[in-house]
């Protein structure tokens, strides 16, 4: 394990310094443009943009807002598909003179449902660089909008039951739209997995819900005390299955991994029940020792867990049909961390114990195997559909909020990113969550038995403790840290195919003071630590994908929410990005390649 494999030999870009500037910074040598920004006609016949006269007719037919998980799927050389979720919108920044959903026009509300979800779009590089840019005129026969609004349908066991049958929907199979699709993942057969994360924020009517469904209601973070309607978007006036008073089970029909073929704009998108119901932040899928599909997934809230699901059957290369029902019948699983040192040395300070490292072993607890159940009281199907509540009954560890959970494609060890827990004190400090009042999180790498991920046992160790690095209480692996750059609150992970670990921010300006950012940090050999910041996004902003595309030219950043400050209006916008003087913000897919046409990182 030299320093070409994940240490960082490839890594000569001089590192940028954190900043507050209002724009995309990249080192020098490295360029960047926007690919593809909210509004931009993506369906044939779309309109143009225009701030001011916005309907929901044109937002179905233009890109999304607030983009997060970035995918490529290569057409040729030169072609390429893009997917990109659209997590959320920010109607006061959409709009002007906002008024929140209660009082907003019905247009306003439903152009904020189409606004969510997710868009495949075709994109072309131009000349030999890394630089790709939007295909806007032909057929674009792939170009696709994804929405609040689509027809789906449930696959695997907890398909069907009683919970998630709706009055539209009797049989429980056929939901509609898919929400806050957060990070996500993709398929050895070349599909998306999109996830939906805090999707309890859609729903209203929680106090008129039955006794019986409180209590999951609860977990899951949707209020049962009031009604719910202050600052909701109140999709219910649009359509009333957003009113659990009246339809108490639409709010399980959400917090699932949807599967979506870019390829086929006919596809019916498919929640999966059989990787359980979440605030799922990704989905990131390796092969086990035998070719079965394990795919790792996070639950982003502070105290959830890690899960891992794999699947009963095998992958075989080129089966298509047969490949498409391996995430129906597998088995789920949720970690438990356990250290490997005394308890008394963990003290929530951040420091390190007397064996020199945050680490341990590790056990994935199985929940469900196919229909049949590990947790007591509970089927499969409610196992799958009030996941959190059976993984709190076994015993698993909770986190300093899970986020994107990465599989390094060289030496095979699994990354999580927890972005960060003010919440945690120092009597829950743990080796694993090792800091209390965890304001800017760390990483923890799992490396499976035998490095396999179809393994029940692991062992685990913590890379990096972030902050900035003259904050005693963070880690670098033993890095020098006067060498390594501030980082705070890791949420998406990415991996050159050298194994060098790329991460984005989503923590600014409120923790360490400067814009979010995307790093790079080697995980093996001597620069093991030394982690260095590569790009800035503008004001507001968190720094969402990444993605480096497979020859290594160019990294794919989403810059989602700009200009998302306090007070911001229209009238007074925190930043023009991308447009310039007289825009509005827009979030926006970067591509940032090499002038020379080096490498990312190079
Ligand atoms: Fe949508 Fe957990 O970030
Ligand atoms: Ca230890
Ligand atoms: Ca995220
Ligand atoms: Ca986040």
């Amino acid at each position: 394990r030299g320093r070409g494999r994940g240490g960082g030999a490839r890594l000569r870009f001089t590192p940028i310094e954190p900043t507050t500037a209002d724009a995309v910074v990249v080192p020098e040598g490295y360029q960047s443009a926007v690919v593809v920004r909210w509004g931009d006609p993506v369906l044939p016949g779309a309109p143009a943009f225009d701030f001011d006269n916005q309907t929901p007719e044109a937002q179905n037919a233009q890109f999304g807002y607030n983009c997060d998980y970035v995918d490529f799927f290569p057409i040729s050389d030169d072609r390429a598909l893009l997917w990109v979720n659209h997590e959320y919108t920010n109607e006061n920044l959409m709009f002007r003179g906002y008024v929140d959903g209660n009082e907003a026009p019905i247009e306003q509300i439903e152009i904020g449902m189409a606004a969510h979800g997710g868009s495949v779009v075709e994109i072309a590089r131009s000349g030999r660089t890394g630089r790709w840019e939007l295909v806007t005129q032909g057929r674009r026969r792939y170009n696709r909008r994804i929405t609040a609004q689509t027809p789906m349908r449930f696959t695997g066991p907890a398909a069907g039951h009683e919970l998630l049958r709706t009055a539209a929907d009797p049989e429980g199979r056929n939901p509609i739209g898919m929400l806050n699709n957060c990070a996500g993942g993709n398929t050895p057969w070349g599909t998306i997995l999109t996830a939906e994360e805090n999707f309890n924020q859609y729903f209203v009517g929680g106090n008129g819900v039955p006794e019986a469904d409180r209590p999951a209601l609860q977990r899951y973070g949707i209020s049962t005390s009031g009604d719910g309607r202050a600052g909701n978007r109140r999709f219910d006036r649009v359509e009333e299955r957003f009113d659990l008073a009246r339809h108490p089970h639409e709010a399980n029909r959400f917090g699932w991994i949807v599967e979506i073929d870019p390829f086929d704009p006919t596809f019916t998108p498919r929640k999966h029940t059989a990787l359980g119901r979440l605030k799922h932040e990704g989905a990131t899928h390796a092969l086990t020792r035998d070719q079965r599909v394990a795919v790792y997934m996070g639950d982003d809230e502070r105290f959830d867990y890690v899960y891992k699901y794999v699947s009963r059957d095998r992958f075989r290369r080129g089966s298509r049909r047969h490949n498409s029902s391996l995430l129906d019948d597998g088995t789920l699983y949720v970690a438990r961390f356990t250290g490997d040192s005394p308890e008394a040395e963990i003290d929530g300070t951040g420091t390190l114990p007397s064996d020199g490292e945050f680490d341990g072993t590790g056990q994935w607890i199985k929940l469900v195997e196919g229909d049949r159940s590990f947790v007591e009281g509970m089927s499969a199907a409610e196992v799958l559909i009030h996941t959190r509540i059976a993984a709190d009954r076994v015993g698993a560890t909770p986190m300093d909020r899970p986020e994107d959970v990465e599989r390094n494609p060289v030496n095979g060890a699994i990354y999580v990113a927890l972005t960060n827990n003010s919440s945690r004190t120092a009597a829950q400090a743990d080796e694993a969550n090792p800091r209390a009042a965890n304001r800017y999180g760390h990483i923890v790498e799992i490396a499976e038995h035998r490095n396999d991920a179809g393994a029940e046992r692991f062992n685990w160790r913590i890379p990096v403790v972030c902050g900035n690095p003259d904050d005693p209480s963070t880690y670098f692996s033993g890095f020098d840290k006067s060498r390594v750059s501030p980082i705070s609150s890791p949420d998406n992970l990415a991996f050159d195919d050298s194994g060098n670990l790329w991460i984005s921010t989503d923590g600014q300006p409120g923790s360490i003071g400067v814009n979010d950012a995307l790093h790079v940090m080697p995980v093996e050999g001597s620069d093991r630590g030394y982690l260095r910041q590569f790009l800035s996004v503008p004001v507001g902003a968190e720094t969402c994908g990444p993605f480096i595309t497979p020859d290594q030219k160019t990294v794919f950043v989403a810059v989602q929410h700009p200009g998302e400050v306090d007070e911001a209006t229209p009238d007074n916008p925190a930043t023009q990005f991308p447009d310039g003087p007289g825009g509005q913000p827009r979030p926006s897919v970067v591509a940032a390649w090499h002038t020379g046409g080096g490498d990312i990182g190079n």
